[in-house]
C-alpha cells in the first residue's frame, strides 16, 4: 500500500531521469517547425508537452494493483451515490450502500473507457490531418498516449473491484462511432471537456477523502493531473475554433453540444448497478433521475465546464432544454 498513499515523486517519464534537459520539450532552440513556436497555439502545446516529460505515471507500475481493498473503506462518497436521501436509500445496509457505491464508481470508469476512446479517435483525426512536425499535433499524440494508459487504468481498477464492466448501451455506443466521424470545431472540442471536467470534479473530491479506498484515490489523482494538460489544451482549441465559427454553423455545433452533455449526464451510471443490491433496475433508475441530491451532484459536475461554454458562446438556443434536462443548468 506504500505506492498507492501518495504519488511518486516521479512516474513513468522518469525512467530516463539521466537525460540532460533533453525531456518532449527540450528547449525553445529545439523547436521544429519554421516560425511555428511563434503562435499561441505551438507555446501551449510546447509547455504541455514539457510538463508532459517532466510529470506523467505509468499506472501499471505506480499503483500496487496486488494490494486488497481495504475493510470499511468506501469506493464512492455517499453523498454522490444517484439514490443518496432517496426511500430506496433508506432501505439499504451500510453494507449495501458500499456495495453499490462500488459498482457505480465501476460505471463511471467504464463510461470513462468509452469516452476516452472516442477522445483517442478524435485526436487521431487531428494527428492524421494536420502536420505532425508541429508541437500541437505532438501534444495530441501525447495526450493520445495518456489516454490509452488512463483506458487500461480504468480497466485495472474495474478488475480490481472485481465488478462488471458496465458498458453504455448499444444506441449510444453507436452514437459514439458517430461522433467520432462528424465531430469538428467548438462541438468536438467540447464533448471532450464535458467528459472530462464532469469525471475531473467528482475524482477531485474524492482524492482528499480519507474514507475512500487508497487505489480509486490513487486512480484519482494521476488522472487529475494528466487530465489538466488534456483541460488546458482542449479549452484553449475550443476557444480558437469558436472565433472562427460562422452564425450559420452555431446552432449545429450547440445542439451537438447539448446532446453530448445530455448522454453524458444520463448515461455516467448505468441501471444494471442497481441489480448488485437486489433491486430492480428500471425502478431504481426512475428514483435516480427524479432525485433531487442526483441532479445537484450533476449540476456540480457540470458546473465549472458549463461557465466556460457559455462564455465561449457555446451554450443556448436550440440546445439550451438539453442542458436543462441534463439538470446542468437551472
Ligand atoms: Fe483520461
Ligand atoms: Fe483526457
Amino acid at each position: 500500500m506504500t505506492k498507492t498513499s501518495e504519488l511518486p515523486a516521479r512516474g513513468a517519464s522518469s525512467t530516463n531521469p539521466g537525460l540532460p534537459g533533453k525531456g518532449a520539450g527540450g528547449t525553445d532552440s529545439g523547436l521544429p517547425g519554421k516560425g511555428a513556436a511563434s503562435t499561441d497555439r505551438e507555446r501551449i502545446a510546447d509547455r504541455l508537452l514539457r510538463s508532459t516529460a517532466a510529470r506523467s505515471y505509468d499506472p501499471e507500475l505506480d499503483i500496487d494493483w496486488s494490494a486488497p481493498p481495504e475493510p470499511g473503506k468506501i469506493f464512492l462518497p455517499e453523498h454522490r451515490s444517484t439514490l443518496y436521501r432517496t426511500p430506496l436509500w433508506d432501505r439499504l445496509t451500510p453494507e449495501q450502500r458500499r456495495e453499490l457505491g462500488k459498482h457505480e464508481a465501476a460505471s463511471v470508469a467504464g463510461f470513462g473507457i468509452w469516452l476516452e476512446c472516442i477522445l483517442m479517435r478524435l485526436l487521431a483525426k487531428l494527428a492524421y490531418e494536420e502536420n505532425p512536425a508541429t508541437r500541437h499535433v505532438q501534444y495530441a499524440l501525447a495526450e493520445m498516449a495518456e489516454e490509452c494508459r488512463h483506458s487500461t487504468m480504468f480497466a485495472r481498477l474495474i478488475e480490481w473491484m472485481g465488478v462488471p464492466y458496465y458498458a453504455p448501451p448499444r444506441h449510444i455506443h453507436a452514437l459514439g462511432r458517430l461522433l467520432t466521424t462528424t465531430a469538428h470545431g467548438p462541438a468536438m472540442w467540447g464533448a471532450i471537456l464535458i467528459g472530462e471536467e464532469i469525471t475531473d470534479r467528482f475524482q477531485r473530491e474524492m482524492a482528499t477523502d480519507d474514507s475512500i479506498q487508497p487505489i480509486v484515490r490513487m486512480v484519482n489523482k494521476i488522472h487529475i493531473l494528466e487530465e489538466a494538460r488534456h483541460i488546458g489544451f482542449a479549452r484553449a482549441e475550443l476557444t480558437r475554433s469558436a472565433a472562427k465559427l460562422s452564425l450559420g454553423e452555431l446552432p449545429i455545433q450547440r445542439a451537438m453540444l447539448g446532446r453530448v452533455a445530455f448522454i453524458v449526464a444520463r448515461h455516467l451510471i448505468s441501471p444494471e448497478v442497481y441489480r448488485s443490491v437486489g433491486l430492480d433496475p428500471a425502478e431504481a433508475r426512475r428514483v435516480a433521475l427524479a432525485n433531487p441530491a442526483h441532479h445537484e451532484t450533476i449540476r456540480y459536475g457540470g458546473e465549472k465546464i458549463v461557465a466556460f461554454l457559455r462564455e465561449a458562446g457555446m451554450i443556448g438556443p436550440p440546445a439550451t432544454h438539453l442542458w436543462r434536462k441534463a439538470h446542468m443548468i437551472g
